[in-house]
């Protein structure tokens, strides 16, 4: 019975032991938690928000910092009045009313934004104790419209060359651009170049193909070439041609495509019915 009761008291002081350590600890190094959530990725023009979480512990809240790199542009102190200010810094606009101790919005985003960005946090006096979050945050332009393929002719053959170009309007950073045969990548990575436009930080993107067309390639009795462009997780567009095959264009009855048989089917029942629906009613 004794064991057993000091054994329970060892515990108890050994809890409280416990929390009195960390209470030190938590006043005396000001410990607390900060995190920042940024977008990765964003587009040119677009408004963003920035967040800042933070747990203080219960101690009050003396300011919140906001950086670019190492330039100060926002600042939240609720002892200071006015609790919000600005530090001018070109390319960034700030909207203030949408702006308080845990966000910061940033409208009409320019690329040159493109970079680290950190909120820091401070607890009030004695300790000032202070803790910092950081993220970087990437300012990507999109192309203004799906890009397009050019092909030499309408209708190939086994043997023939399928030559093409595809294009994507200015970006940056520049669309990556892969070619599709009937859904299978086709063409070389190396066939690829890029062109500044005079401004200077947007690049055109172009693809090339020249690709020796082999019977495999007309297993599916159609040649359907895509084009896809793809700026970071932001953008992706597909342009697609649907060329014809000589060899065997004539034969409907060969369509091998599931959807295609059956969207034949349907279209040809449809038609049935329509007509049986006007000899009744003749
Ligand atoms: C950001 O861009 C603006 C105009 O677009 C320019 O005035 C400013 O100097 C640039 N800032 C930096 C740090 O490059
Ligand atoms: C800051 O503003 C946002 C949006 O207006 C709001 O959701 C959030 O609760 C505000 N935060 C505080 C601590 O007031
Ligand atoms: C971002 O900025 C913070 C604060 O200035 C700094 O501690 C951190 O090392 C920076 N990170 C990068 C990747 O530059
Ligand atoms: C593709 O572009 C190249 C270079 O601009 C050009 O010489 C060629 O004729 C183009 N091919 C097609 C099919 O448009
Ligand atoms: C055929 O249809 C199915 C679903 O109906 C679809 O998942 C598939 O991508 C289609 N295939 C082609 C080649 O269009």
């Amino acid at each position: 019975m004794d064991v057993e009761v000091s054994k329970r008291l060892l515990f108890k002081q050994f809890l409280r032991i416990t929390v009195i350590f960390f209470l030190i600890i938590k006043g005396v190094f000001g410990l607390h938690y900060v995190n920042i959530e940024v977008p990765s990725e964003v587009k040119r023009g677009s408004e963003v928000t920035l967040r800042c979480l933070y747990d203080l512990q219960e101690k009050p809240l003396y300011c919140v910092k906001w950086y670019r790199g190492t330039h100060e542009f926002y600042r939240y102190s609720p002892g200071e009045a006015p609790t919000k200010k600005l530090f001018p810094f070109p390319g960034i606009t700030v909207d203030l009313s949408q702006s308080n101790e845990t966000q910061v919005v940033l409208e009409n985003v320019g690329p040159n934004l493109s970079g680290n960005i950190s909120c820091e946090v401070t607890s009030e006096a004695p300790n000032f104790s202070s803790n910092t979050a950081s993220s970087t945050m990437s300012v990507k332009e999109i192309p203004e419209h799906a890009p397009n393929v050019e092909t030499e002719k309408k209708s190939y053959d086994v043997g023939e060359i399928l030559r093409a170009n595809c294009t994507s309007p200015p970006a940056s950073p520049p669309a990556t651009l892969s070619f599709f045969l009937n859904d299978m990548p086709v063409g070389e990575p190396d066939a690829r170049w890029f062109k500044s436009i005079p401004d200077g930080t947007l690049q055109w993107s172009f693809l090339s193909l020249n690709l020796p067309l082999e019977s495999h390639h007309f297993q599916q009795n159609q040649l359907i070439l895509r084009c896809t462009a793809i700026v970071g997780t932001l953008y992706r567009q597909s342009y697609e041609v649907s060329l014809s095959s000589k060899q065997r264009e004539p034969v409907p009855e060969r369509v091998t495509s599931p959807n295609l048989t059956s969207r034949t089917s349907t279209t040809s029942v449809h038609l049935t019915l329509f007509f049986a629906a006007w000899m009744v009613a003749r």
